[in-house]
């Protein structure tokens, strides 16, 4: 391999260990066409397969393990690509070439699970048109039973693991997650599952569905409110979204599988208005009242833009059962991308770029006074340490899980002595924890006495 070529292929490994699909993607594409067959036809097939197009990851696939039949991890990709294809046999002939290449490999045997679940799957698709053929005309005069029994018969179904990203498998799993086949009926759409699916609205529910399935759930800070059908794809049995931010009559939203602004197609009026299981409300958390109480209330990415955080979660506590669970992600500000501009990874970095130059390399900490008074920083994030988020939590509740998410290896292999010293300098008492902790995902209950 040239060294010409090892640099972007370096770029485009850091771009893939950060899950920037997009970035890794742009990365690779001129280097196959250089190289077919070669290592970066493996990785971009790999990023094409993660942005959600099997199709164009498969022949890329193909043409590499032509020249690499014995390598692990092309025999992996190649079985999800072909199941998420429907290439069932072809998933099957390559997970069973990579068993024998390496029999102990634990992934095998689970994706030979998953290959049999979607032999069912396609079973269950007849289902699935049943109701897709009847779901508005249900959702006016009620079901009809040949759809309450294609429910019930899909609900035996076990969807594949992969219904976060594919619409087709997230149908199944909204009807095999429901607690209430008649209301999963009458909330049933879709082109809303297929649009939450497409704008990644379904990962976060799925991550947190032990505190979702069966419950009513309250988003405070939900954006623009694609998340409810997410979360009634999880088995919740209604969502509540709040957001002072959420325009009730624009279709734009993020897309958050390509990190991107997109018209979604869709308002959160004409959502709620839809499906009776989801309301919407333009409101910040402080001047929202509710005379109800939540099974879960869940704030993802929320809580590090909070300019009153102890305010909201003081506010919190009357909406709260007493087994409620508020489940929290929390963007670190004092991690390697805690300003939440670009560059997001360092295989983003534009060191001649004269606005990042003032915050990579944790700057946004360690010269925060130089810059401006208009910044981000300064206007949308409270910057919370880790332990002062924590503290403030457990005034209201009783923390009972936190678990501290570290970032990824490039970014942490960033982290120099100097920088400790810098920040520091700034920050004397901070911890080198503190920096390397991308993320913390919390779940507190109200405390017994309140
Ligand atoms: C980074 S966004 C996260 C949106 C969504 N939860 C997601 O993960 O896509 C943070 C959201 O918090 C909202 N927010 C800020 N202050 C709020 C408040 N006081 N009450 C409710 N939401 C708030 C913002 O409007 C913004 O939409």
């Amino acid at each position: 391999m040239s060294t010409m070529e090892l640099a972007p292929l370096e770029a485009a490994k850091e771009a893939i260990a950060l899950k920037d699909w997009e970035g890794a993607r742009a990365l690779l594409a001129p280097l196959v066409s250089d190289r077919p067959g070669g290592l970066p036809s493996f990785l971009l097939a790999r990023a094409e397969f993660e942005l959600g197009r099997p199709h164009i990851a498969a022949p890329l696939l193909i043409a590499f393990r032509a020249a690499r039949p014995q390598h692990v991890g092309a025999c992996v990709l190649a079985g999800r690509v072909f199941l998420a294809l429907g290439r069932l046999d072809d998933a099957e002939a390559t997970v069973r070439e990579g068993l024998a290449v390496e029999p102990d490999n634990k992934v095998f045997p689970q994706l030979l699970d998953s290959i049999a679940a979607a032999h069912g799957v396609a079973e269950a698709f007849k289902h699935v048109a049943v109701i897709d053929n009847g779901y508005l005309r249900a959702r006016r005069s009620g079901p009809t039973a040949r759809m309450v029994k294609a429910a019930q018969a899909l609900a035996a179904f076990a969807p594949g693991p992969d219904w976060p990203r594919d619409a087709e498998q997230a149908k199944i799993a909204y009807f095999r997650n429901a607690t209430d086949i008649k209301r999963a009926l009458r909330n049933y759409d879709p082109h809303l599952i297929d649009v939450s699916v497409r704008f990644d609205y379904v990962a976060w529910p799925k991550r947190i569905q032990e505190y979702v399935r069966g419950k009513s759930v309250l988003d405070v800070g939900c954006g623009f409110g694609g998340f409810g059908v997410g979360f009634l794809i999880a088995g919740a049995s209604s969502y509540a979204g709040l957001d002072p931010a959420m325009d009730l009559d624009s279709t734009r939203a993020k897309n958050k599988r390509v990190r991107q602004w997109d018209d979604m197609g869709v308002t959160p009026r004409q959502i709620q208005e839809a499906l009776p299981a989801i309301r919407l409300f333009q409101s910040s958390s402080e001047d929202k009242s509710f005379d109800e109480t939540f099974d879960t209330i869940a704030l993802h990415n929320v809580t590090e833009h909070l300019m009153q955080l102890e305010e909201v979660f003081a506010g919190l506590v009357r909406l709260c059962k007493p087994d409620t669970n508020v489940v929290f992600h929390h963007h670190n500000y004092y991690c390697w991308n805690g300003h939440h501009m670009a560059p997001n990874q360092p295989a983003q970095l534009k060191p001649d770029d004269a606005k990042q130059q003032t915050l990579y390399d944790w700057r946004h900490v360690w010269a925060k006074d130089q810059l401006p008074e208009s910044s981000y920083v300064f206007s949308n994030l409270n910057q919370v340490r880790l332990d002062e988020l924590r503290t403030i939590v457990e005034k209201y509740f009783d923390i009972v899980r936190w678990d501290e998410i570290p970032s990824s290896k490039p970014t942490l292999d960033r982290l120099t002595p100097e920088i400790m010293d810098n920040v520091r300098g700034v920050i004397p008492d901070i911890e080198e924890r503190e920096l390397t902790v991308n993320a913390v995902l919390g779940v507190a209950r109200p405390k017994a006495s309140s």
